[in-house]
């Protein structure tokens, strides 16, 4: 957490506010309009005055640059100073942003009288406030995080923009797709506890900053499935509505067995239905099963709509929602169909997690230490000490791992291999059970495989093998194969290999942190590992 800021039209309560937080947290507090005043050696009635408004934000640009660069500042702005894009991303990228928000009376109830406000001086105040309102509403709607403080005491709004604080925000660049974002850009993952319900805001804010589609009611598809909807989706709607959007729910089945193009098929229909068009956005509500059909819906429904991504089991938070890659399977293989999606935003609320079945939070927490293995020690030795519920800011430690491998490597080229750690056995693991394995699991024994393949060939020690297998089984994921014969889950893992006649290619830690990928791999030595490993 560095510094919080916060934004909003005048008084809407923002230095107010603004001293409560510091004053709770202890940490500075700084009006910006102060720091100008103190600069410039006059008042902000003079400077508009005497040389004008551009001359003032310039300076109040100047002042943003400085201000973001600080750490532990509670940050009153300028009503105006966030209007500028490039402000409003220097401040985002310097903490949390929030927007106060007040209906027009009560601001000025709050700001009658009080003639150092140079905008208001004029003779219509009412109808002033109107219009600076509407020309700023676009701008102030850019910020993810909106409090509306009509009838709410400065300690209630204090207390409401500490938690706002603790979402962690994490920026991913990626090259764009065909049509929704041709250029590639950047879009946010937001994580926090209990935000659910602020979805709405959010995905407004991810709305390119043009008055009238800001003012034009959208039409969102919120997908999910019959088992995610009754528990969440009305809160999305909700939401939504608040936010001013028009949404409305496309029901698809529960299950992997579902992820299929007849699925996809029955989306286009109720898109249709709900008179979605090229304006509007798809949201995926549920798991990665969801998010791939979804995804891949919008990708293809009228040659692609913005996608938003509201993932609701530990996999698809930390993995399946990441990346872009969408699709469904076919009768011949999982998979086998799909796009390029990047999401204009992923919204993540663990709170959700509390409904999700233990054993699917178990199965998440396999892609979790993945990640630790791949390339976050720091989370590998939180998880080791201790195995409490994963908390946001793990969580985030973990996305960012899979954040910087597919920078890296957007379309998976190369790099993006080593996210598949211990899913070579992994896949002939769950293809040998007919896919009644479950995934996260696979991943634990083929992690643990990997690592002990890493020993035999001696690119890591014994000790680090142990270390991964320990963290697994602490976290109460299986270590050994199940009771099958080795040679049979090396045919199983070869399969698809052989058909297109290449080398199984393996992901092997060499310690943690740091893995490689390695070719050539002698059949023999996997086979030992699996024998001692428990298979046959
Ligand atoms: N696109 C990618 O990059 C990527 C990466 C990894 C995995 N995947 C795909 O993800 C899929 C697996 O995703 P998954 O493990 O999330 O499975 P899933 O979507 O099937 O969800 C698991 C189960 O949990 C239920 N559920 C979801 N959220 C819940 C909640 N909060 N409370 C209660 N129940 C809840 C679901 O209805 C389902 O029954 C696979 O199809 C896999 O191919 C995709
Ligand atoms: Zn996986």
């Amino acid at each position: 957490m560095t510094n919080i800021v916060l934004n909003g039209f005048m008084g809407t309560g923002k230095s107010a506010v603004g001293r409560e937080v510091a004053r709770r947290l202890g940490w500075r507090f700084v009006d910006m309009d102060d720091v100008i005043v103190l600069r410039v050696g006059k008042s902000i009635p003079r400077i508009f005055a005497e040389d004008g408004e551009p001359v003032f934000r310039r300076m109040e640009s100047q002042v943003c640059a400085d201000l973001s660069a600080q750490e532990r500042s509670v940050i009153a702005t300028g009503g105006g100073a966030l209007v500028d894009p490039d402000n409003r991303r220097v401040m985002m990228r310097g903490g949390t942003v929030v927007c106060l928000t007040a209906d027009p009376d009560e601001i000025l109830r709050r700001v009658g009288g009080d003639d150092s406000r140079p905008l208001l001086n004029v003779p219509d105040p009412r109808a002033r406030v109107a219009e600076l309102l509407a020309a700023r509403r676009a701008a102030y709607q850019a910020i993810p995080w909106q409090i509306e403080t009509t009838g709410l005491s400065i300690e209630e709004v204090a207390e409401r923009v500490i938690a706002l604080s603790h979402v962690i925000t994490l920026p991913v660049s990626h090259p764009g797709d065909a049509l929704s974002a041709p250029k590639g850009g950047e879009y946010p993952i937001h994580i926090g506890e209990g935000i659910l319900a602020r979805v709405g805001d959010t995905l407004r804010a991810t709305r390119t900053l043009c008055a009238a589609s800001a003012s034009e009611a959208i039409r969102v598809a919120v997908v999910s499935n019959t088992t995610v909807a009754p528990l969440y989706a009305e809160r999305v709607m909700t939401s939504l509505r608040a936010a001013g959007f028009e949404p409305f729910t496309c029901t698809i089945p529960d299950g992997e067995q579902h992820k299929r193009l007849d699925t996809v098929r029955t989306l286009y229909d109720q898109f249709l239905a709900g008179d979605l068009d090229r304006s509007g956005t798809v949201l995926a509500l549920g798991g990665g099963v969801t998010g791939d059909i979804a995804g891949f819906a919008a990708a293809s429904f009228m040659r692609g709509v913005r996608f938003a991504q509201v993932p609701t089991t530990l996999l698809a938070m930390t993995d399946a929602s990441v990346g872009g890659k969408t699709g469904v399977d076919l009768p011949q293989g999982k998979n086998l169909v799909g796009a390029f999606k990047q999401p204009v935003v992923v919204f993540i609320d663990l709170a959700v997690l509390e409904t999700l079945p233990k054993e699917e939070v178990r199965a998440g927490m396999a892609e979790v230490i993945k990640h630790g293995v791949i390339g976050a020690p720091d989370l590998f030795a939180e998880l080791e000490a201790d195995q409490a519920t994963i908390t946001a800011r793990q969580l985030a430690r973990s996305i960012r791992v899979k954040i910087d491998v597919i920078e890296e490597d957007p379309f998976e080229g190369g790099r993006r291999a080593v996210l598949n750690l211990g899913h070579t056995t992994a896949h002939g693991l769950e293809r040998l059970s007919d896919y009644a394995m479950r995934h996260g699991d696979a991943v634990s024994v083929g992690m643990v495989a990997a690592a002990r393949i890493a020993v035999k060939i001696g690119l890591a020690d014994l000790a680090l093998a142990d270390r991964i297998e320990a963290v697994l089984a602490a976290w109460g994921l299986p270590v050994r194969c199940p009771a099958c014969e080795a040679g049979a889950i090396y045919e199983a893992m070869a399969h698809d290999k052989k058909k297109r006649g290449g080398a199984l290619r393996w992901v092997l830690p060499r310690e943690i942190g740091a893995v490689e990928i390695v070719e050539d791999v002698p059949p023999d030595v996997v086979r030992s590992v699996l024998r001692d490993l428990g298979a046959e």
